[in-house]
Formats: C-alpha cells, sequence, structure tokens
C-alpha cells in the first residue's frame, strides 16, 4: 500500500489504497493544509516537496518540472506533488521552508 510520510509534520503517515493518485491528492484528502498556489496546474512551484527517501517511486518527471528544473527552479531532490503520483511504496518528504503556512506547527 503506497504511503507518505511527511517527516517535519512530526512524520505525518499518509496511507492510499490507490497507486495511482497524485501527492498532493492524497496529503489534501487527508485533511492536511499543503501550498498549491496555481490549483495543481504546474504553473507554480508552490507545492513542491523536498523527497528524501522514495523518489524511485513516484511518476516520471512531466514537462512543467522538467522547464523548472532547467530555471534552476527545482532542485535534484526537489518534485511537484501536484505533479507526480506515488505509484508505490513509501514515500518520506518535507515541506520547504519557503512554502510553509503560518497556522502550522512544523517540526524537524
Ligand atoms: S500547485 Fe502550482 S505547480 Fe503544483
Amino acid at each position: 500500500m503506497p504511503r507518505i510520510v511527511i517527516q517535519n509534520l512530526g512524520n505525518l503517515s499518509i496511507d492510499s489504497a490507490h497507486a495511482d493518485r497524485k501527492v498532493i491528492e492524497l496529503i489534501h484528502e487527508n485533511g492536511t493544509d499543503w501550498m498549491h498556489a496555481c490549483g495543481k496546474k504546474g504553473r507554480c512551484t508552490t507545492c513542491k516537496m523536498i523527497v528524501l527517501q522514495g523518489m524511485e517511486n513516484l511518476s516520471p518527471e512531466t514537462g512543467p518540472e522538467l522547464a523548472y528544473r532547467q530555471q534552476g527552479r527545482l532542485r535534484t531532490d526537489e518534485r511537484l506533488s501536484c505533479q507526480s503520483v506515488l505509484l508505490q511504496g513509501e514515500l518520506l518528504i518535507r515541506v520547504a521552508k519557503i512554502n510553509q503556512f503560518p497556522h502550522i506547527a512544523y517540526t524537524e
């Protein structure tokens, strides 16, 4: 069963019965706030996640991700959560400092 663990949200664990959902959809369906300024259309980078483990469990990079990477706006350890589908296994991620909400108490 695919699982997302968000390290700096107290290792919040989100299990999914589906193997074909975008990461941001799984996070939102869990009731967890995650920034998505362009409405999950791949037109910003506010939904980016820092991937600590499980990069190989994600779908291939999309056109917008490749473009942002070329522009230096997406590092090699980052993916856009609205463009990435968790295909299998576990994904360990962090919320980037720049995309943290003021109303949420993030952990280390
Ligand atoms: S929400 Fe804008 S790129 Fe994902």
